[in-house]
């Protein structure tokens, strides 16, 4: 064979690879509103920054057609000029569904970022293990699982789901740090409405199973929702833009512009002085962060708290605030389970937490109590004093009880703790401590409901403000709300270089 015959051989190979599974298919994924796996990896990555990886990898035939590259296509490339692997799964070959080549695709993937310290993003649109390959294929979701639980902590690893996902393609990205949806255009479940029919006997749809509404509120599953798949991978980059590329790199520096000692002088507008009156706790984040840029995660899981990322001073931060605005900002089993999932990801990867705390207590009640709230509770209470990033938190207004312990409070190891004078740091509120320590003396008062304001007031006094934490040294100040960016940005200028050891031990034994 010529060189010029090899050279068309091998453009033959790669031009058949490129097609996938055939003109056909991919117009039927353009009519879903869908992206090709190229097209999708087109629009993630710098222009022409690809280098794919096993294009000419095969070895199934169905009905004599040959698929080169199999139902996935690998490589690496750079996004917004840094490098980053990715994997983008070709539902129009056999459905996107992992046989024994696609498996070792991504898993060679996999090694590949793990050793260079990169990124893994996975493009993820898949019927899930290949039934006609049998145990292949199961093995091969194995060996991914293996490589996820390796890399966690190592790499970040992101999911984009961009198709209907089943089996292991949903339980690959449930073991990395974030998943991405696309409404309508996107559905995550173990297995789809035909085999749950059979089964229960449950008649259900593919989006109301597993599209991205139930998954980013009703779930949890999913972090991020977004409309199309363009701003979707958009979105991406855009939660990459806070990330390291590795577990032993600092987040990346940007030069925001943003005074370090600008003055939050609305701020006093925006929280109302009492307690229990509502207030949206974004309008302060957006207030401390860099130009107001908050990226917020699971936005519409357990509203109650708020966590996301933002930069103070040009560097990455995650922002974890109780939410007034829902339920009163109370923690129960979800927000408790949101929030230290999140703290969890920044402690990985050199991500500082500031915790911004107004916080009634832990939700009491039966169906909190049945689904685990003492074993919730406590992953929050693990997450914040396992983390070893530095730790700022500030109390806005109130911190009750085990909250105030939980919230990233000195106790769990916070570096630098203050309170605004609005703090009431208190086991409870007044209007129920009363109830317990003083109910005798209201019972017996010639006008119980005059006893019953006395002692609160009383209570106020005495022990519903942050002097006491203050003169004990659990909070390190007290200071002007105004003031919150530039002490955070100071506290946090201080702590880059803090340096803490823990006790040697193989791992903790975090109450899953
Ligand atoms: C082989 C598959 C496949 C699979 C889809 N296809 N899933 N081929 N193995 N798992 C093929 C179809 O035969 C079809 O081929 C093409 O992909 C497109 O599929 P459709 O059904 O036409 O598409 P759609 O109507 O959009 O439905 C998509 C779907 C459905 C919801 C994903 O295909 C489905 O329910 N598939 C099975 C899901 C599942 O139960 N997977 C196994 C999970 S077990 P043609 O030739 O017609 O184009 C698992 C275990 C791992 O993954 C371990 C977990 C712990």
């Amino acid at each position: 064979m010529t060189i010029e015959e090899s050279l068309e051989k091998l453009q033959a190979l790669k031009a058949r690879a490129a097609l996938g599974g055939g003109e056909e298919r991919i117009e039927a994924q353009h009519q879903r509103g869908k992206l090709t796996a190229r097209e999708r990896i087109d629009a993630l990555l710098d222009p022409g920054s690809f280098e794919e990886m096993d294009a000419l990898a095969h070895d199934y035939e169905d009905d004599g057609v040959q698929y080169y590259g199999d139902a996935v296509v690998t490589g690496w490339g750079k996004m917004d000029g840094r490098t980053v692997c990715v994997f983008a799964q070709d539902f129009t070959v056999f459905g996107g569904s992992l046989g024994a080549v696609v498996g070792i695709k991504i898993a060679k993937l996999m090694d590949v970022a793990t050793k260079t310290g990169v990124p893994v993003i996975g493009l993820n649109d898949s019927g899930g293990a290949r039934i006609q390959e049998g145990v292949d294929a199961l093995a091969g979701y194995g060996e991914i699982f293996f490589r996820n639980v390796q890399a966690s902590g190592v790499i970040p690893q992101i999911s984009v789901i961009m198709g209907p996902c089943a089996g292991g393609a949903v339980y690959s990205p449930a073991l990395t740090d974030f998943i991405f949806m696309v409404e309508q255009t996107s559905q995550m479940f173990l297995t789809g409405p035909d085999v749950i029919a059979s089964v229960t006997g449950e008649i259900t749809t593919v989006e109301e199973l597993g599209g991205a509404a139930s998954h980013v509120s009703k779930s949890g599953v999913a972090h991020f929702s977004s409309p199309n798949e363009t701003d979707c991978l958009e979105e991406v980059k855009r939660l990459l833009s806070y990330l390291p590329s590795n577990n032993m790199d600092d987040p990346p520096f940007e030069e925001t512009g943003d005074p370090v000692d600008r003055r939050l002088d609305d701020v006093l507008n925006v929280v109302p002085g009492e307690a229990d009156q509502q207030y949206d706790v974004r309008d302060v984040i957006e207030r401390v962060v860099d130009n107001g840029e908050f990226m917020e995660v699971h936005e519409y899981f357990a509203p109650n708290i708020v966590c996301g990322l933002g930069r103070i001073a040009g560097h990455p931060v995650g922002v974890v605030a109780n939410q007034p605005l829902y339920l009163a900002g109370v923690l129960d089993i979800d927000s408790s389970r949101k929030a230290a999932r999140f703290v969890r990801f920044c402690d990985s990867f050199n991500i500082p937490i500031v915790t911004l705390v107004d916080v009634p207590g832990f939700l009491p009640g039966v169906s909190q109590e049945y689904g685990g709230i003492i074993t919730h509770g406590a992953k929050l209470v693990y997450a914040y004093a396992a983390a070893t990033v530095p730790k700022v938190t500030v109390i806005l207004r109130k911190a009750f009880g085990g909250a105030y312990d939980a919230m990233g409070s000195k106790h769990l190891g916070a570096d630098v703790n203050y309170a605004w004078p609005t703090a009431a740091i208190a086991v409870m509120a007044g209007s129920q401590a009363v109830n317990i320590i003083g109910r005798r003396e209201i019972q017996a008062a010639d006008d119980p409901e005059a006893e019953r304001k006395r002692q609160i007031e009383d209570y106020r006094l005495r022990l519903e403000h942050p002097y006491i934490a203050a003169a004990e040294g659990y909070i390190d100040d007290v200071i002007d709300p105004r003031d919150t960016r530039v002490k955070i940005a100071h506290a946090l200028e201080m702590l880059r270089t803090k340096s803490v050891s823990v006790p040697p031990k193989k791992h903790g034994n975090i109450p899953l």
